[in-house]
């Protein structure tokens, strides 16, 4: 068994106000393995992400390590903005985690973490005078930091150019290789690269499809054959469930 637990989501339901978000959502998170979220925007992905990182409580349903454990400080959870406190520098924000919970803070790790990112010569400077991109790399670098077996991501490399996106991703899917990943994105390709498996939120409140597998292992070449078809599947999928637009053929 991975040593890294997968999750058991039962029955969850989220409701806003008047709107239903989810309702009655189950899945199970394999340990150990990438799992990528899809689905149209407003359906309901952060939400899910939030529900399942403990930072907004289910009306109904359950989220449990399948290991029997709890998941009390097993998850890492990267948001969809990214959340740099602004009086902190850098490296203030890499090393957060640790100072919050009173750790000394290890620099070299985090000198380390922020070289991989491309960002080694920003470390002492604030968020704000970083663009968006390099924001969301630092972001990165402190979720890896956090290093825990459980790790959720909201559209992590969103604000990337596409050179620099296939490096995070190669360096997300190297330091994140055997933990439990699950990874928000509207990159079909991205999802096909990295993950093990695909599922596609839909509708509202909102559904999941069954789960597509992908074939081989991630990291996958952008033209790995598996990659390309699972693709098309995916896009037939996400289509299936997005509301029509008059006039637009599928
Ligand atoms: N705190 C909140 N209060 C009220 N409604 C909310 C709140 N957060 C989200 N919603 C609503 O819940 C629905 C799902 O939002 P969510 O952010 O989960 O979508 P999403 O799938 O992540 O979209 P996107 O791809 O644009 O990020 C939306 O209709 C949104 O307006
Ligand atoms: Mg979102």
């Amino acid at each position: 068994m991975s040593p890294c637990p997968g999750l058991r989501i039962t029955g969850l339901g989220l409701t806003y106000a008047a709107q239903t978000v989810f309702r009655d959502l189950s899945v199970h998170l394999q340990g150990g393995r990438f799992s990528a979220l899809l689905g149209p925007s407003g359906v309901g992905k952060t939400s899910l992400l939030r529900v399942l990182a403990g930072l907004d409580p289910p009306e109904a349903g359950s989220v449990e390590a399948d290991d029997g454990g709890s998941l009390a400080h097993r998850v890492a959870y990267m948001g969809q903005r990214d959340l740099l406190l602004p009086w902190l520098s850098v490296i203030g924000n890499v090393t957060l985690g640790a100072r919050l919970r009173g750790d000394p803070p290890d620099m070299a790790r985090a000198r380390s973490l922020l070289a991989e990112v491309g960002l080694a010569d920003r470390a002492a400077d604030l968020p704000q005078t970083l663009s968006g991109g390099m924001r969301q790399r630092a972001a990165l670098a402190r979720t890896l930091y956090e290093d825990r077996p459980v790790v959720l991501m909201d559209e992590p490399f969103s604000a990337l150019d596409t050179l620099t996106r296939a490096q995070m991703q190669a360096l997300a899917a190297r330091l994140l290789f055997g933990r439990t990943v699950l990874l928000v994105t509207h990159d079909p390709a991205e999802a096909c690269r990295l993950a093990h498996v695909l599922l596609v939120l839909s509708g509202s409140p909102a559904m999941l499809a069954p789960p597509i597998p992908v074939p081989g292992v991630p990291p996958r070449a952008v033209d790995d054959a598996a990659v390309l078809a699972t693709e098309g599947r995916l896009l037939r999928t996400l289509l299936n469930g997005a509301p029509a637009i008059q006039g637009a053929a599928t």
